[in-house]
């Protein structure tokens, strides 16, 4: 029977050594939690790396963390650490990262790690190729792999290749100041359908292949090395089931409590009538998170009344802490946080709880429903989920959404307040529309967002992306027949 293989770098699961033990976690971000509901669904084997260099194995960890990887319908891509530095931290990291989200100053172009990018590359097509049947279908994940579905359609020209990219592909401007575009942009048309999250990223694509490739677009398909190849935008959905029934649970659970739950409980019990706003991210300088805290300190300036009535929970997840811009960053939310709730703070307030950790996902679940506000404020994100898995939350169609323009999500989540990050003074007043907000109109723009949430869940986002997929492999059968 034919079955479809994920590819993506990062597993569903994210593996840690302790003491010569495993210690095995969800892995955190967009492209994991949503394609994990795809995966556990249907009949699918996932590859990719297990988060942990080769060097730091022995017979016995390599036996346990091959041994979990199977139990999760996964199959592992070794890597080194030479290439954990050069192709993770390095070319995906320090080159792709920053430069399709627009950071160009810190874009760095080092030759030793483009070749290590095309090696890593490489080692996965050996990887899905000792592993792919004919008649499988194959879907590529994301930045770190651009180069893959070249490598497979050289090695097995039949097989149906999907791509997805789950960050913004950036605008011509920008794109043709890489090095490696045209070599880029060949590996990623070795596929049969691109997606992307919008149609501005589509768009742009389509742009850069026409060009710099000087390929024939007619409308959304290109003609290259005698095939037809379809680009398209899929909006990623998240599980709406799955954050919805587990609000609704966790209102009738007793659950062992955190101590974020024990801060949430004291909050509730206590005689304050603060209100909460809610933000959760990796921490990245793609999120916005300098801007967000400091746009809260404008907010509390401006509207000192609000003092004492409001906090912000900010949870940050660690992320690619090697790469020099996240150690910077760590530092400065650190001092920005410091310094405000040292400018704020009274003896019975802190205007900002600041929590720098992974979290299981009841933990989750826990902070989604207990806040009344939820601002989140990329200054550039593919999509983000995290915007999308507050509103699924919201049993008691409750609650405010405040969303960046600048996050894939905004083009479908009209109902949201949305800002602009860079514009502290709009953030403010948004603000303070949200604390204020009438319940009636919280419950119509909630209930729109989740009515459409709902029908747009991962499960159709990725039938939609197969049943495209699977159209132009009877194109490409109907194309050699004749
Ligand atoms: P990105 O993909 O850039 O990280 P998204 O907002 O699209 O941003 O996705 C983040 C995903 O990571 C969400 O599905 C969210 O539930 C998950 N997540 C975020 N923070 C945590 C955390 N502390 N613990 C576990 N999962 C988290
Ligand atoms: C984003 C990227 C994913 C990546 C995730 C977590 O969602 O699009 O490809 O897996 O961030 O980042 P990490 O570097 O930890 O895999």
């Amino acid at each position: 029977m034919s079955k479809t293989i994920i590819i993506s770098n990062r597993l569903p699961l994210q593996i840690k050594l302790e003491d010569n033990e495993i210690n095995v976690s969800p892995s955190v971000g967009g492209l994991a939690t949503g394609m994990k509901s795809v995966h556990e669904e249907g009949d699918s084997l996932w590859i990719g790396w297990s988060g942990l260099a080769e060097e730091d194995l022995n017979d016995e960890t390599r036996e346990k963390v091959q041994k979990e990887i199977e139990k999760n319908k996964c199959a592992m891509v070794p890597l080194t650490e030479n290439e954990v530095d050069h192709f993770y931290y390095g070319f995906s990291n320090k080159t792709l990262w920053p430069l399709f989200h627009y950071f160009m100053e810190y874009t760095t172009f080092e030759n030793e790690n483009w070749e290590c990018y095309k090696e890593v590359n490489k080692k996965f097509a050996d990887v899905v190729l000792e592993h792919a049947e004919d008649g499988d279908t194959i879907w590529v994940h994301d930045y770190q792999l651009l180069l893959l579905p070249g490598y497979i359609k050289e090695k097995k020209p039949d097989t149906s290749i999907g791509f997805f990219l789950h960050i913004p592909f950036p605008s011509f401007e920008v794109f043709r100041t890489f090095p490696w575009r045209e070599e880029v942009l060949r590996g990623m048309l070795g596929s049969d359908l691109i997606g992307f999250h919008t149609y501005d990223y589509e768009r742009h694509f389509l742009s850069s292949a026409r060009r710099l490739l000087h390929l024939d677009t007619n409308f959304n398909e290109i003609s290259y090395d005698d095939r037809i190849i379809k680009i398209d935008s899929f909006p990623m959905g998240i599980d709406f089931k799955k954050f919805y029934n587990a609000a609704l649970n966790h209102e009738n659970e007793e659950l062992e409590k955190s101590d974020i739950q024990k801060r949430l409980d004291e909050h509730l019990h206590s005689s304050d009538d603060c209100k909460l706003i809610l933000s959760i991210d990796r921490l990245d300088y793609t999120k916005g998170i300098p801007n967000r805290i400091k746009a809260f300190e404008y907010f509390l300036e401006k509207y000192p009344e609000y003092q004492q009535k409001v906090r912000l929970v900010m949870l940050a997840v660690p992320s690619r802490s090697n790469v020099p811009q996240y150690q910077l960053l760590k530092r400065e939310t650190d001092e920005l946080v410091g310094r405000i709730n040292g400018k704020f703070s009274t003896v019975s307030w802190t205007p900002i709880w600041y929590f720098y950790r992974s979290l299981p996902f009841e933990n989750l679940i826990d902070l989604y429903t207990s806040c009344d506000v939820a601002m989140i404020t990329p200054v550039r994100d593919g999509m983000n989920l995290v915007a999308k898995e507050y509103v699924a939350t919201r049993v008691h169609q409750d609650g405010v959404l405040v969303l960046s323009e600048m996050a894939g999500a905004a083009k479908e989540m009209n109902e949201a307040l949305l800002i602009n990050p860079n514009n502290f003074e709009g953030i403010a007043q948004t603000l303070k529309q949200a604390l204020e907000m009438p319940k009636e109109e919280q419950k119509t723009r909630i209930s729109l967002m989740q009515e459409r949430l709902e029908r747009y869940s991962v499960e159709k986002w990725a039938e939609e992306f197969f049943t495209a997929l699977n159209s132009t492999k009877q194109v490409r059968n109907t194309l050699v027949s004749k």
